[in-house]
């Protein structure tokens, strides 16, 4: 391991049942259940590591900037290269190199796409055998929704209820091939960082918001019924849970103290447009959801998709729309497909990586 660069490319997800709350800040253990799909092209996250006898200390480099692990919130995130140089019984330290190919902070779950990666490649760096569930406990304890990047496709992360953490992880409820026919538009309005980490604010939320109360049970509920409706490919059922949850996790973040506002008014213009237009199809043929953050995540049918596409692209203030699709998990890319890291050097290889997912 000593000396050699590996690569991994990893996915974002899109939560349909949403995290927001924990019943543990420190082990990053959640009040509920929550499901996402894995995305595909265009959106990705390029790892490179490097454990090197030449590091004095650890250096982490995201989309060019390096990060300062004196931070607070950065040094608990990536206290996770520590547990894995635990396990490994080592103590070299570690040049990390990430870039992502869609906008960090901006609710496009940038922080989970890259934790999933950095944990999954880490873990083959030092050559740990660890299973997929158990590289979700990792990744968890980076940033809890990252749980749900290790697998492709249709995803559940288990709330748990041991102490420990060690029932809390993700598991696949279906591959990315499950459902070819479903497509997740993701409709740009806004490429700025959010006001409040999803980290602070969702403590704030548990901290002050009285709806938060009923929404653990809401939620866990929506997650079964969610799991039996993305088996069966049962897309009104699947639209109809996706939509209330989200508008039910974003009620409870206006409701925190102070109040947390990741949608704007363009995000809003978007809501009424999706209920217009399944109206006017007599039936539900797109559902939205929000992250922690304005930009829109349509759920449709590939025979809608048109129609919904340009319905989106028409509001005003979307400024792209991107098209993606239930993707695969973590994989290692080969020597031919670029690094992120100079081997010689253990320096970062600065620019835009080359390469495909
Ligand atoms: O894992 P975090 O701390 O980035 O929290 C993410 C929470 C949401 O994206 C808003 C919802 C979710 O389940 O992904």
């Amino acid at each position: 391991m000593e000396g050699k660069v590996y690569t991994a490319v990893g996915s974002p997800n899109i939560a349909l049942v949403k995290y927001w709350g924990k019943r543990d800040e420190k082990r990053i253990l959640p009040h509920n259940s929550s499901i996402s799909i894995t995305l595909s092209l265009p959106l990705y996250t390029k790892t490179s590591i490097l454990f090197s006898k030449k590091l004095r200390k650890d250096e982490i480099y995201i989309n060019g900037m390096k990060q300062d692990l004196d931070d607070r919130e950065a040094r608990e995130r990536f206290s996770t290269i520590d547990k894995f140089r635990e396990m490994a019984k080592s103590k070299t330290k570690a040049l990390v190199v990430s870039y992502n190919s869609f906008p960090s902070s901006a609710g496009i779950a940038s922080s989970a796409s890259g934790a999933a990666t950095l944990a999954f490649v880490a873990s083959k760096a030092l050559g740990l055998s660890m299973s997929q569930r158990e590289m979700s406990i990792m990744a968890r304890q980076i940033s809890g929704s990252a749980c749900r990047s290790l697998f492709g496709g249709f995803v559940k992360w288990e709330k748990g209820t041991r102490r420990d953490g060690s029932d809390s992880y993700a598991r696949q409820i279906a591959d990315e091939n499950h459902w070819p026919a479903l497509v997740n538009l993701i409709a740009i309005v806004s490429k700025s960082k959010k006001h409040i980490s999803s980290r602070a604010g969702m403590k704030q939320t548990v901290g002050t918001s009285s709806l938060y109360k009923s929404r653990p049970g809401y939620a866990e509920t929506a997650s079964a019924r969610l799991e039996r409706a993305i088996r069966a490919r049962d897309f009104e059922t699947l639209a109809e849970i996706t939509m209330k949850d989200s508008n039910s996790m974003h009620a409870t973040m206006l409701d925190t103290w102070p109040p947390i506002l990741y949608m704007n008014d363009v995000s809003r213009r978007i809501v009424l447009r999706i209920h217009e237009l399944n109206e006017n199809a007599g039936k539900t043929i797109a559902a939205y959801t929000f992250d922690a953050g304005p930009n829109a995540h349509i759920i449709t049918l590939n025979k809608h998709k048109k129609k919904v596409l340009n319905a989106v692209s028409s509001v005003s203030g979307v400024i792209e729309v991107l098209e993606s699709r239930p993707g695969r998990g973590p994989r290692l890319v080969a020597d031919r497909e670029g690094h992120l890291i100079d081997r010689e050097t253990a320096k970062p290889i600065v620019g835009r990586p080359r390469g495909k997912r």
